[in-house]
């Protein structure tokens, strides 16, 4: 089991009221499987995958990836475990602005002290088609086009998961279909377990397993 999600729960209180987001979530997926997240706004969906990628801490319960109940971990243990097994596609995680696309896809590697992450980027980007724009900064590139080096730098490191919230939710539908079809065929190639939060019905049967939120 790559990742086990045990009786999870995550409470917001604000104002003085309290909201149930997550009600005791139990959740299992074996390495390679592919897993959506469904749900209205507001449901819960982003939520969760900032729970799974360390980036909030449950109210209660357990989540455990490749082993390791990252629950327990502290600020620096989770940023060096995150590096080495996540790769997470966020909107709130786009690319930074003043790198070029071959820095932004380079950055994962060289905090984890690659040797090589210069050439790993460049094949990166290469196998997501932008070989002719590493020395382009983000805003040099298309939305697509920035959101295929985001997938490049969330492959790079070759994550046992990867998180995507609404991946192409910004894209017209043409280029949506391009780089979705890009991701599925990125994480078959390297049997990635995939968790994916999407509105997209027609995306969400593209993976294996579906989870929805009320
Ligand atoms: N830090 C926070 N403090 C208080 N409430 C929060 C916080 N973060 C999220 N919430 C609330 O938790 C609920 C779930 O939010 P979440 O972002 O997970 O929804 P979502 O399913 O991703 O929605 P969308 O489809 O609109 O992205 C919302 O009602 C939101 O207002
Ligand atoms: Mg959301």
């Amino acid at each position: 089991m790559i990742l086990e999600v045990k009786d999870l729960s995550k409470k917001f209180t604000q104002g003085g009221r309290t909201i149930d987001v997550i009600d005791r979530l139990n959740l299992n997926m074996n390495a390679g499987e592919t897993l959506a997240i469904l749900g209205p706004s507001g449901s819960g969906k982003t939520t969760l995958l900032s729970l799974l990628a360390g980036l909030d801490s449950p109210t209660s319960g357990d989540i455990t990836i490749a082993g390791q109940s990252i629950t327990k971990l502290n600020e620096k243990e989770l940023t060096s475990f995150r590096g080495e097994n996540l790769g997470i596609i966020f909107q709130q995680f786009y690319l930074f602005s003043h790198l070029t696309a071959l820095e932004n896809v380079a950055l994962p590697l060289e905090i984890i002290n690659d040797k090589n992450a210069y050439k790993k980027a460049r094949e990166a980007l290469k196998l997501v088609g932008l070989s002719d724009r590493e020395d382009h900064f983000p805003k040099e590139m298309s939305g697509g086009e920035n959101q295929r080096v985001a997938f490049a730098r969330a492959f790079v490191v070759e994550p046992k998961i990867l998180l995507a919230d609404e991946p192409s939710g910004s894209l017209d539908t043409k280029t949506g279909h391009q780089v979705m079809d890009l991701l599925f065929d990125l994480v078959k190639r390297k049997n990635t377990t995939l968790v994916l939060v999407t509105h997209n019905e027609e995306l969400a049967s593209r993976c294996q397993k579906q989870l929805r939120f009320t």
